[in-house]
């Protein structure tokens, strides 16, 4: 379709907005209610452009004005938002246009009209999409003297997110972003006119997934509680890296200032999370800035005492000393990354020991087949027995973006569609392609089939004894592109013979697999051999172990003998160690994770505080170093030669997206312990009065209410 843009011409595809059109042609314009993935609804105005089309004689020719076309303009600038071009139309912008400029700027006047202009203090400043476009498209000074218009100052709409009902300019982002997106109606305007005002019901906002409202608000009257007024947007290091709380690895931004973890905002990957993260992703950082382990820690006359490295070293050599370092069983935790998985089965193998685990991890692995896009465009999802909260929250997301039609936005030159026509506000959901069996309570509301009790649930969809059972089986039967979602209830107990039931309904019926890994990297763990080898302790059986070596894992117990513990704070089992040596977060590492659809993600390094702890490379080797051995992995670069060997991919320099790569077999063991699925751990939980943003609540609000007899919104 032939489209013209400030003298610029375009071909692009039927359906492209106006809006896109604009930066199609690499132009501007201005916007604040448009948003890739909510619905276009024109609420802003700002997008102004002039825009005509060509019109045709009554016997079909074209109206022409010598040998081109003639082009009837609107009277009118039109929202290029919600307009959709047509063949042979023309557009402009305010580069080409004075009435456009003069309409934009006017807009913003008016925008402007009642905003407080906290900008010396409103937190947005420095990311404040009305600020900026103020500068850009505004009058540049103030025609109205008059007070602005006065609500009581910031509340907290929840533990997390704070509202200023002054600043909102009305763009309807976040009441979509609730409709659309988690489908649940929270916020809303309230009163009409210059009354108007954006509020909750008394309650506050439902737990998952509020946080993301604070990243689409254009201006600053929604805030991430957590990180306000701890920085400034252009006084934060950002980092891209990928999230390894849970197995999806969503696409985060780490913003760090004087070697603090501030604040972690969403980064777009279309294939993964799109915009969207959970909240444990978004606010449960302040552990990686708060009561860390700094330095090793030696046991000296019963009592753990501080020590530098070469010191902690000595303690270890001395403890194992006598001892055959076969004996020495090494565990890891499951959010490990490639990396440092690696190093680990080296050291293993090195010194011979067959006592290696990883954790949590299932005593069995069922091959994966889905994509997170696979499940989006999905025409029949049966969950069974998964709480997806707990065990991959954005995969709920992706299953509510299939009952909504699974329309993707589609990709542009300029990047996601800003105005995708084809998504509607309170779009139809199609519940009856969704099934959910046990588990999932969260998605249950929306599933049209439910059925209860998620024990036994694979063996009972594979021979159905309940007409519900059935109806979720014909489900998967009768779709084109079904998708069945395997959760920790099931994967506990996924036997021979039910793997061989599985294996049967998938060739079937077609039905692809998403089976959720037990933590965020034991999928690409499971490819490196880290289970226990003949004649070796499971991480389950740590107490009989004569030495043991533990990263970031708490079990509360110890080995028999000698305890190394590696980890980021000092847990009950780190208590209970002979050394102790301080360990990085997630957010400090370089590396490589594997999601739960098998994509290969990058770990980049946030500019934290961290003293002298190490990630488990440099641990192994100096553990290496006090068995007086020399192993192969001493950093990154070997480690990454290892995995080319190995699993034969090149992980040096993996795109931001990530990629999707066949990593060969994977390995497994029984185990002879189960675990449930915890997203937020104890020490994930923000404090805001110990990191001094503490907000009056909304007790308090209601009492001022009360004393000043004034209600937010009022003039
Ligand atoms: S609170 Fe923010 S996102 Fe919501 S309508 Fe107001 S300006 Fe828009
Ligand atoms: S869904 Fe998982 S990976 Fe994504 S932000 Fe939440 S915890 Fe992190
Ligand atoms: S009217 Fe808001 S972006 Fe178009």
């Amino acid at each position: 379709m032939k489209v013209v843009v400030d003298d610029i011409e375009l071909d692009l595809p039927a359906g492209t907005s106006g809006l896109d059109a604009v930066f199609a042609a690499g132009r501007d314009v201005p916007y604040f209610c448009a948003h890739p993935y909510l619905s276009p609804v024109g609420a802003c105005r700002m997008c102004l452009v002039e825009s005509g089309s060509p019109r045709r004689n009554p016997d079909g020719t074209l109206v022409m004005e010598g040998e081109q076309p003639k082009i009837f303009w609107f009277p009118k600038p039109m929202a290029a938002c919600t307009m959709q071009v047509t063949e042979g139309m023309h557009i402009r912008t305010a580069k080409t246009s004075d009435v456009v400029a003069k309409a934009q700027a006017g807009m913003m006047e008016f925008t402007l009209l009642n905003h407080p202009l906290d900008c010396p203090t409103c937190d947005k400043g420095g990311a404040c999409e009305l600020q900026d476009r103020a500068f850009e498209y505004g009058y540049g000074a103030s025609r109205y003297g008059f007070d602005r218009r006065h609500a009581e100052k910031h509340f907290p709409l929840s533990d997390f997110v704070i509202l200023d009902q002054e600043r909102c300019i009305h763009c309807k982002r976040c009441v979509r972003y609730f409709e659309e997106v988690p489908g649940q109606e929270v916020l809303d305007f309230i009163e009409r006119g210059g009354h108007t005002f954006i509020d909750t019901e008394e309650g506050g906002l439902p737990t998952g997934f509020q946080g993301n409202i604070t990243d689409i608000c254009p201006v600053g009257a929604l805030l991430d509680n957590v990180a306000r007024f701890r920085g400034r947007n252009w006084e934060y290091d950002h980092t891209p890296t990928t999230c390894t709380l849970c197995p999806v690895g969503c696409a985060i931004t780490v913003d760090a200032r004087n070697g603090r973890l501030e604040r972690v905002v969403a980064r777009e990957n279309r294939e993964v999370n799109e915009v969207w993260i959970c909240d444990a992703g978004r606010f449960g950082h302040v552990f990686a800035s708060e009561e860390r382990l700094t330095r090793p820690l030696v046991r000296v006359k019963g009592e753990l005492r501080e020590a530098d490295w070469d010191e902690a070293i000595l303690a270890i050599r001395r403890g194992l000393g006598g001892l055959n370092p076969a004996d020495l069983a090494l565990y890891l935790n499951a959010d490990s990354t490639l990396e440092e998985g690696a190093a680990l089965e080296a050291l293993a193998e090195l010194i011979g020991t067959p006592s290696v685990d990883h954790w949590p991890r299932y005593g069995a692995n069922v091959e994966t087949t889905a994509t997170l896009t696979d499940v989006a465009t999905a025409d029949a999802v049966v969950v069974l027995g998964a709480d997806l909260g707990e065990e991959a929250p954005v995969l709920e997301l992706r299953v509510l973006e299939m009952l909504r039609g699974g329309i993707l936005p589609p990709e542009f030159p300029h990047g996601t569609a800003i105005a995708d026509l084809r998504l509607v506000e309170r779009p139809t959901r199609h519940p009856e392609r969704l099934a959910v069996i046990g588990g999932a309570p969260r998605l249950s509301a929306h599933a049209g089939l439910r059925v209860t009790g998620g024990q036994r649930a694979l063996a009972r969809l594979l021979r159905p004894d309940t007409d519900e059972l059935r109806a979720a089986a014909k489900l998967l039967a009768q779709a084109k592109k079904p998708v069945l979602i395997l959760g920790a209830d099931v994967l506990h107990s996924v036997s021979r013979e039910l793997a061989a039931g599985l294996s049967d309904l998938v060739t079937r019926t077609g039905t692809k697999v998403l089976a959720i890994p037990a933590a965020p990297n034991s999928r690409g763990l499971a490819h490196l051999n880290l289970v226990p080898r003949a004649g070796g302790l499971g991480y389950d059986r740590l107490a009989e172990a004569r030495a043991a070596f533990l990263s970031r894992l708490d079990p509360g117990r110890r080995a028999r003998g000698f305890t190394i513990v590696h980890d980021t704070h000092l847990t009950a089992t780190a208590r209970l160690a002979d050394v102790v040596l301080p360990a990085v977060t997630g957010y400090e590492k370089r590396g490589t994770t594997v999601n739960l659809e098998g994509r290969l993600l990058p770990l980049r390094q946030a500019a934290l505080e961290a003293g002298e702890g190490a990630d488990l490379i440099r641990t192994l080797t100096a553990l290496a170093e006090a068995l007086g051995v020399r192993t192969r992995i001493r950093g990154l670069k070997s480690a990454q030669a290892l995995l080319a060997e190995r699993l034969g991919v090149d992980v040096t320099d993996l795109p931001n997206s990530g990629v999707i790569r066949p990593l060969g077999r994977t390995f497994t063991a029984p185990t002879g312990l189960t675990f449930t699925p915890r997203l937020w751990k104890e020490r994930m939980h923000p404090n805001p009065e110990r990191r001094g943003s503490r907000v009056p609540d909304r007790a308090d609000r209601i009492a001022t209410w009360e004393r000043t007899g004034q209600a937010g919104g009022d003039d």
